[in-house]
């Protein structure tokens, strides 16, 4: 098997399932934890990982079908979305990307569901231009509470402001026009508040 990702929680290899192109995602023991702890916290977040994915799809979140779990592996085979990582685009390319993560994220929001780690990285580009897809949902969660929401969307601001500085204007209204429009303009109009706020707090925070 191919590893196409080795990231900070788990291995990511090419493989096949039923004849159809797919994904195994593993989720390594960290040798730091406590064994037993670590055991539950890998559990958890594939269990998580598989049922947040299907939620997303069923809110018509472009998103990986899920073909298999094994908890007690902590193991997930799912579809192989062809294409690249949001993160790997520049330019007018990144803004359009940028749109469809804010669509995205509105209708996940809307449906009342966090995801957890809202970065350019977690979206899957396809190649000929088709809506990007969101993947790495293993710290995802159920709640529709705005200062929830924010935390998403203040993550996905910083990482434009870090990875992305020359598209970060354009990017960021892209990503809030096609939120707002998932969510609404009040409601997203509020939560950008909040957004502002949190930073706010962070630059005091450095400061002091
Ligand atoms: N369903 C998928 N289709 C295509 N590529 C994927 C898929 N899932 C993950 N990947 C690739 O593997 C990388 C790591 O997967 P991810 O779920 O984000 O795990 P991690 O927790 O390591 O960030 C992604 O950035 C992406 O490049
Ligand atoms: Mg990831």
């Amino acid at each position: 098997m191919r590893l196409l990702s080795r990231g900070a929680e788990g291995d990511v290899y090419e493989s096949a399932w039923d004849g159809r192109p797919a994904i195994l995602k593993v989720r390594r023991p960290k040798e730091y934890r406590d064994a037993a702890l670590d055991a539950r916290i890998r559990k958890q977040r594939t269990a998580r990982e598989a049922r947040m994915i299907q939620r997303a799809k069923s809110a018509g979140v472009p998103a990986p079908i899920v073909y298999f779990v094994d908890v007690g592996r902590s193991s997930i085979v799912m579809q192989l979305m062809p294409g690249r990582p949001a993160s790997l685009f520049s330019g007018s390319r990144l803004v359009e990307l940028s749109g469809q993560m804010g669509r995205a994220a509105g209708m996940l929001h809307a449906a009342g569901i966090m995801h957890g780690d809202l970065t350019t990285a977690n979206f899957v580009a396809p190649p000929g231009g088709g809506p990007a897809c969101a993947i790495d949902f293993g710290l995802s969660a159920s709640t529709g509470k705005p200062e929830d929401h924010a935390v998403d969307l203040r993550l996905f601001r910083e990482v434009l402001g870090s990875a992305h500085v020359e598209e970060m204007g354009g990017a960021w209204d892209k990503f809030m026009s096609e939120y707002a429009s998932a969510v609404g303009g009040r409601r997203a109009g509020r939560i950008a508040g909040l957004v502002s706020a949190i930073e706010a707090r962070g630059r005091y925070a450095s400061v002091v």
